[in-house]
């Protein structure tokens, strides 16, 4: 078996598996009590009824986003009381992202922080969510706003699950691949070329570029803001659409412009961006936007939560897997640049 370790507040790895079930045994004989959360539209396929040991410790979650909120995490904390889940309890989430997001930080908050683990169902989730230890939910202010850093004990990735998933979120997913291959691991560039074949050393490769990042910067102090890319502009874009978008469409189109401020302002080649525009709308991703959307994607950034410092800045890159901090940005600088991308 395949695995990868993550270096942050403590120890964990990430196991590569084929048959995510036989991980549960071992991980409840190591605690005394267990809830394992999932979300409602995966309860035929996982069939956790069937595992032994489970059985009556499962919560069923809403689905998507909308799982990542107060009123579902209050009642998880009543459904702990009542389970008298203890410091020597463990949660499990399996689900996609929104799921881990919300198991991580519910077991951040109750009593302070209890043991979790991680088993990512979506590939968005395998090769981002469900790694590094930002859990969190969303509130009438915006997503993710409320959370905590809070590693999981384990995450286990089985790619059997990502045969039942819809194209269009296996190409939303890889737009994360993609972003790895962009700002640390250029093969990732050839392999995605024929995805369907390479997908479980994609996988791979992708969580360890974001398990080197998140064991050297767990806080995002710096370095860690270069997984980013692409999400200033993209983040804006998942607001202005009302978040109908997948989050890596969303990054996608992102990238292509954190790509054309990089050529602008930091000297990447111009063969470079048309690499990113290549790939990206290969997987039939977006790589353009709407022309008129400037002002109040430029508002939304403004806002953005990871603005610091009163200015607008951007991850880029000087070339391939080279990183840079795009400082300043002016607004006539943004609009040249946002412009070159419009269709
Ligand atoms: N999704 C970016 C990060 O985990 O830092």
């Amino acid at each position: 078996m395949k695995e990868i370790v993550v270096s942050a507040e403590h120890k964990y790895s990430v196991k590569f598996v084929d048959g995510w079930r036989d991980q549960l045994p071992a991980i409840f004989t190591q605690y005394s009590n267990h809830l394992v959360l999932a979300p409602a539209s995966l309860r035929e396929l996982l069939e956790l009824e069937t595992v032994a040991g489970i059985s009556g410790k499962i919560y069923y979650l809403p689905d998507g986003e909308d799982q990542k909120s107060t009123t579902v995490l209050a009642g998880l904390w009543d459904l702990a009381g009542e389970l008298n889940l203890n410091r020597d309890s463990v949660v499990i989430g399996i689900g996609g992202g929104a799921t881990t997001d919300l198991a991580g930080f519910f077991a951040a908050t109750w009593l302070r922080g209890v043991d979790w683990f991680a088993f990512p169902t979506s590939l968005a989730g395998m090769v981002d969510a469900a790694v590094g230890g930002k859990t969190g939910i969303n509130t009438s202010a915006g997503k993710n706003l409320v959370g905590s850093f809070h590693s999981p004990q384990g995450v286990i990735i089985d790619s059997g699950f990502l045969k039942t998933l819809p194209e269009r979120d296996l190409c939303a997913g890889m737009a994360e691949v993609i972003k790895c291959g962009f700002i640390s691991d250029p093969f990732i560039l050839e392999l995605v070329k024929d995805y369907q074949a390479n997908l479980d050393e994609l996988i791979f490769r992708a969580v360890a570029v974001k398990a080197k990042v998140v064991s050297e910067d767990f806080k995002e102090s710096h370095l860690r803001e270069i997984l980013n890319y692409g999400h200033t502009l993209g983040h804006a874009i998942e607001k202005r659409e009302k978040y109908s978008l997948r989050h890596g469409e969303a990054v996608s189109i992102g990238m292509i412009f954190a790509a054309q401020l990089s050529v602008d302002l930091a000297g990447l080649d111009q063969g470079v961006l048309e690499a990113h525009r290549a790939l990206l709308s290969m997987l039939k991703l977006p790589i353009t936007y709407s022309r008129g959307a400037f002002e109040e994607l430029l508002g939304f950034m403004n806002n953005d939560k990871k603005r610091r410092d009163n200015a607008l800045r951007f991850v880029g890159l000087s070339d391939l897997a080279t990183p840079t901090w795009l400082e300043s940005v002016t607004t006539p600088q943004l609009k040249a640049a946002y412009e070159r991308i419009c269709s």
